[in-house]
């Protein structure tokens, strides 16, 4: 499955509004007192989740980009040159400055159905990922849990989709959409059938079970005019799910498309988690 770094740098504002401040700011306060730190981030796409996670850590900080789409790792290598107050490339390393942290991003190419043990170095002080859980299957989902504990490693993690999904003003057909949209959340991106809506509980009953605290926390989309291009983008991406579906007929699935790129507000449920070894 892969993703555009259009539609990346679309959601980015969004998705960096609706974090939650309270989990964000636990990660801070559980790395407190230490000067580095060194930092995985699985699914990195062009950077997102860096940009809106560097400012609650240490001042020293250690990045390994991991992602298997190599369009991505550039576009992430661009934007993070382009972002930083300064920038200087060491080989593939990049050392970057931003207000009063020092960060050095490594980027791999990996897929992470088959190079888990490969992007999770000795050293590796946290695990973090941004709108990635929802395509993992459960059965992945045991296996990550199982590498993190072996490695007494904590995981924090944003914006998983969580199955909510409310359209304004609503539309006869948004209940049949919606149905198909979640079957299609279901279908295997790479990983097995995809855990989908269900991808944090089933994260925070493993990681509970492997001995783990578990903190949960809501991290909605909120679409009103401000966000009116990624709302547009949103529902075509989603009536094109749809569509590949079969479950909803076409003339319906044009008529709710036609209604909602008309205007649309809508609430788009995500959450955030963040667990942590005994
Ligand atoms: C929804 S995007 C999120 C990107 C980024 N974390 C962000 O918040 O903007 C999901 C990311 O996971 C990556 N991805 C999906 N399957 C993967 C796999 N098997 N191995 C490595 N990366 C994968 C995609 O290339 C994409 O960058």
């Amino acid at each position: 499955m892969s993703f555009s770094p259009e539609w990346l740098a679309l959601r980015e504002p969004a998705d960096h509004a609706a974090r939650s401040r309270e989990l964000l700011a636990s990660v801070g306060r559980h790395f407190a007192g230490r000067s580095e730190i060194s930092v995985v981030d699985f699914g990195c796409g062009a950077g997102s989740n860096l940009r809106g996670t560097y400012a609650a850590l240490p001042d020293r900080q250690r990045w390994l980009l991991v992602d298997y789409d190599r369009n991505l790792l550039v576009a992430a290598r661009e934007r993070l040159a382009a972002w930083a107050d300064s920038s200087r490339a060491d080989g593939e390393a990049l050392h970057l400055s931003k207000g009063p942290k020092s960060l050095t991003v490594s980027f791999v190419q990996a897929d992470l159905t088959r190079d888990l043990g490969r992007v999770l170095p000795a050293g590796t002080d946290l695990v973090t990922a941004a709108a990635l859980f929802d395509l993992v299957s459960e059965g992945w989902i045991v296996g990550f849990v199982a590498a993190l504990k072996q490695r007494g490693l904590p995981l924090y993690t944003v914006l998983t989709y969580d199955g909510t999904e409310r359209w304004e003003p609503p539309h006869p057909a948004d209940a049949a959409m919606l149905a198909a949209f979640h079957a299609h959340q279901a279908t295997d991106k790479g990983f097995g059938p995809a855990a989908g809506p269900r991808a944090t509980a089933i994260m925070a009953g493993a990681f509970a079970a492997a001995g783990y605290s578990i903190d949960r926390a809501d991290s909605p989309w909120r679409l009103g005019p401000d966000f009116a291009v990624l709302a547009r983008e949103l529902v075509t991406g989603f009536a094109g799910a749809v569509r590949e579906t079969g479950a909803v007929p076409e003339s319906d699935i044009d008529t709710w498309l036609a209604a909602r790129r008309s205007g649309v507000a809508c609430h788009v449920g995500h959450e955030d988690l963040l667990v942590i070894p005994a």
